[in-house]
């Protein structure tokens, strides 16, 4: 009896496991109502130095800097299973679960184009995705079906484009010559490379950023930044319908530089991303603690000031760092604008001992004002439409681990929880 009994559960089990992992289903997420609350999944499918220097480190080879480099100088059926086995353990199912214990209802996931398997029915461009090596797609769809199955919320997010899009290790390639912009072929091969992913998993994602941090600021990007994010909002709303929300960025020009861009009616369901970092130059490190709360506080009010009058915002990377000082931050072998080991001549504002690797090292003053820090930018993000912190996870970095946060106390279980409600 005990046995028959037992087996009907195991059946049942097994039914409404494998229905679920067929068709898991999550109600949409109503933006503007409730606020966006997630973590990126960083250094996943794109490679970061800084994020998981263990890799790199085993490669035996200075010369590797980023993903680019590393399918450059490492042969692919040596670069590939070590590739997999970094997709298949960095971020696994248990993540996605404790991120939703963790009180947050959103994902954002990186992937770069040389992942995207397309194909010459799908483009007229190049298919070529050298020197990458592909293969990181199977643990994408894996790491979707998680997303679903945990209820989280997915923004899919094209963090690499062809020729880079902006130089920095984290689009595949650091380069001092980002082409993104300047080969005519380039923008074309993108927007059937969205096409590609709105078709295929317009299904299973609720938010598709057309592209990460484009340097708007570079003349070559900044004059077809704005005609790609037009076109490609069309391609998404021709292959996927109205239902997937599109997701721009202000492309480092601030989000005051995209007054009435695509906004109802002449478009619909799009947002903006804006990066708030206060870390990467000399005058925002500079800002004393205290400075860095008040500093949060104004972008507040600025932010809130263009959402309510153009399209829904949300603050896709932040970070509690308040320190350039995490190894390899600033790229494979650089240093840090902090403690002056980046560039010499410049101002330097100390020693990044105990700021950042393991939080052992963390005073309790320094805890106290990353948690004050972590309220003071959750509040930006909820005076707009949320926000997604950069990163769950890295392997020397607690300062930027929403994870290690957790666990030091600095982030709370809740993030609803305020130890500093007046913050701002
Ligand atoms: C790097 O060097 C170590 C020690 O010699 C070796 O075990 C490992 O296979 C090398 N890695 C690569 C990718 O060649
Ligand atoms: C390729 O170009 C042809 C001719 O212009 C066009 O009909 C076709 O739709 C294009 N295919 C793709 C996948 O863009
Ligand atoms: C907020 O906007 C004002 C007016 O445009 C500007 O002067 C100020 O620098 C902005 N502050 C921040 C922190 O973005
Ligand atoms: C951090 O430091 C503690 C105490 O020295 C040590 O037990 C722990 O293994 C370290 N963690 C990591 C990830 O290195």
């Amino acid at each position: 009896m005990l046995l028959i009994h037992f087996s009907y559960l195991l059946l049942l089990g097994e039914a409404t496991t494998s229905s679920a992992s067929a068709t898991p289903t999550l109600a949409p997420f109503s933006y503007g109502q409730e606020p966006v609350r997630g973590v990126n999944l960083g250094g996943w499918f794109v490679l970061e130095p800084w994020i998981t220097p263990s890799i790199f480190e085993s490669l035996n080879d200075s010369n590797i800097v980023d993903e680019y480099t590393l399918g450059q100088n490492i042969a692919p059926d040596v670069a590939l299973p070590i590739l997999q086995n970094h997709w298949a353990t960095w971020i696994t199912e248990d993540d996605f679960k404790a991120i939703a214990a963790a009180g947050l209802n959103h994902v954002r996931m990186q992937i770069g184009y040389w992942s995207v398997p397309i194909t010459s029915t799908d483009t007229n461009y190049s298919t070529s995705t050298e020197p990458y090596i592909p293969g990181a797609w199977p643990y994408l769809l894996q790491g979707l079906t998680w997303a679903k199955q945990n209820g989280l919320h997915v923004i899919l997010d094209l963090h690499g484009a062809p020729g880079s899009q902006n130089g920095y290790d984290n689009s595949g390639q650091r380069t001092s010559n980002p082409a993104w912009g300047s080969n005519s072929e380039n923008v074309p091969r993108t927007l059937d490379i969205i096409k590609f992913i709105a078709e295929k998993l317009g299904g299973m994602i609720d938010i598709l950023e057309l592209l990460n941090e484009p340097v708007g600021f570079e003349t070559s990007i900044g004059d077809v930044i704005g005609n790609y994010w037009k076109q490609g909002y069309q391609v998404v709303r021709q292959s996927a319908g109205t239902q997937l929300k599109v997701m721009i960025m202000d492309a480092f020009l601030g989000v005051d530089s995209w007054e009435d861009f695509l906004t109802y009616p002449s478009a619909q369901g799009v947002l903006m991303d804006t990066h708030e970092y206060q870390i990467f130059n000399y005058d925002q490190l500079e800002l004393s603690q205290p400075e860095h709360i008040t500093y949060s506080c104004q972008v507040m009010t600025n932010l809130s000031s263009f959402a309510n009058s153009n399209i829904y915002t949300i603050i896709g990377e932040w970070t509690t760092a308040p320190t350039d000082c995490a190894q390899w931050l600033n790229g494979r072998g650089v240093g840090a604008r902090w403690d002056g080991t980046w560039q010499s001549g410049q101002p330097t504002f100390g020693s990044c001992d105990g700021m950042t690797g393991n939080m052992s090292t963390f005073s309790d003053d320094y805890k106290t004002f990353l948690r004050q820090y972590y309220e003071a930018q959750v509040a930006i993000g909820e005076a707009i439409q949320g926000w997604v912190y950069w990163t769950w996870k890295a392997e020397n970095a607690d300062d930027w681990s929403y994870q290690r946060g957790l666990a030091g106390g600095w982030i709370p279980q809740n993030p609803s929880d305020r130890m500093y409600p007046d913050i701002c």
